[in-house]
């Protein structure tokens, strides 16, 4: 089992950031933007490549940390759509690291009961990434820990476009009523279809935008921006995002409760 980080870090100011948690206010899911590895490499003079590797040790921390708070499920963006825009070489880069993450943590992550899961364009990328990505998913699936949601190849417009094509296949074929369309028809035709909206949606860097990530699914979430760099990003800022995430009144366009 992981030890526990909080322990590790007794004494630590870390624990007592733990203890400003309500315990019954935890949300359910954290949606994280991981941004300014690039930029975190370039300050350093180093190259972004390095600013990647850095990321993925975030990464893992905030996976222990978000399980051992409760959080249910935690949905890390780590390609879109878009990054194929990248230099070949960066790109490279990066499938050879997701691929070596799922070398590198299946072990761990599956005996601490995490369930991993994939969204995005799985399919186009390598056979080789396509085939781990595969059997980490089939390996943890009856696993009843965190549910670890990573976005490769990812973008939320080709979400909703591939949605609207499960749907009008479904109208064409007579099997569903044009007229019978909802958000739960949208929403059960999302690669999220079985998962609550993110509570909480984190993104470091310091840039303040999406970057087309759950579109639809962000409609009711809170934002939470740092100008940390995604490398630097450590459990106690999840924390952090937490606590402020519980101050915040969220009231889905009804008015405060009196
Ligand atoms: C996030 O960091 C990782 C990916 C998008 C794959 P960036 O590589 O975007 O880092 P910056 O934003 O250029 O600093
Ligand atoms: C968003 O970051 C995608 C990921 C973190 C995987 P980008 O770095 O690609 O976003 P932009 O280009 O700054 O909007
Ligand atoms: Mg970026």
């Amino acid at each position: 089992m992981w030890k526990k980080w909080f322990s590790r870090n007794s004494k630590s100011s870390n624990e007592s950031e733990l203890n400003s948690l309500d315990p019954l206010k935890i949300p359910q899911h954290v949606a994280i933007i991981m941004d300014g590895n690039g930029r975190w490499a370039q300050r350093r003079g180093l190259l972004r490549s390095f600013g990647h590797r850095a990321g993925v040790e975030s990464l893992r921390e905030v996976v222990k940390v978000a399980s051992e708070i409760g959080v249910k499920v935690l949905t890390a963006y780590a390609f879109s759509t878009e990054n194929w825009k990248r230099p070949d070489e960066e790109v490279s880069f990066l499938m050879s690291l997701f691929s070596e993450y799922l070398d590198n943590e299946i072990d761990e992550l599956d005996q601490n009961q995490v369930k991993i899961r994939f969204i995005g364009k799985i399919d186009e990328l390598a056979a080789s990434l396509q085939h781990k990505i595969e059997n980490a998913q089939t390996r943890t699936n009856r696993n009843s820990g965190l549910i670890l949601n990573l976005a490769v190849n990812y973008g939320g417009r080709a979400e909703i476009t591939r949605a609207v094509q499960i749907i009008a296949e479904k109208v064409q074929s007579g099997e569903l009523n044009s007229q019978d369309i909802s958000d739960y028809t949208i929403q059960s035709s999302l690669y999220t279809q079985d998962l609550p909206d993110p509570d909480l949606l984190i993104r470091p860097s310091g840039d303040l935008r999406i970057s087309n990530f759950l579109l639809w699914q962000l409609a009711y979430s809170e934002f939470w921006f740092t100008d940390i760099n995604w490398p630097d990003f450590k459990p106690k800022h999840l924390i952090q995002a937490i606590r402020d995430y519980q101050g915040r009144e969220r009231r889905f366009g009804g008015i405060k409760r009196s």
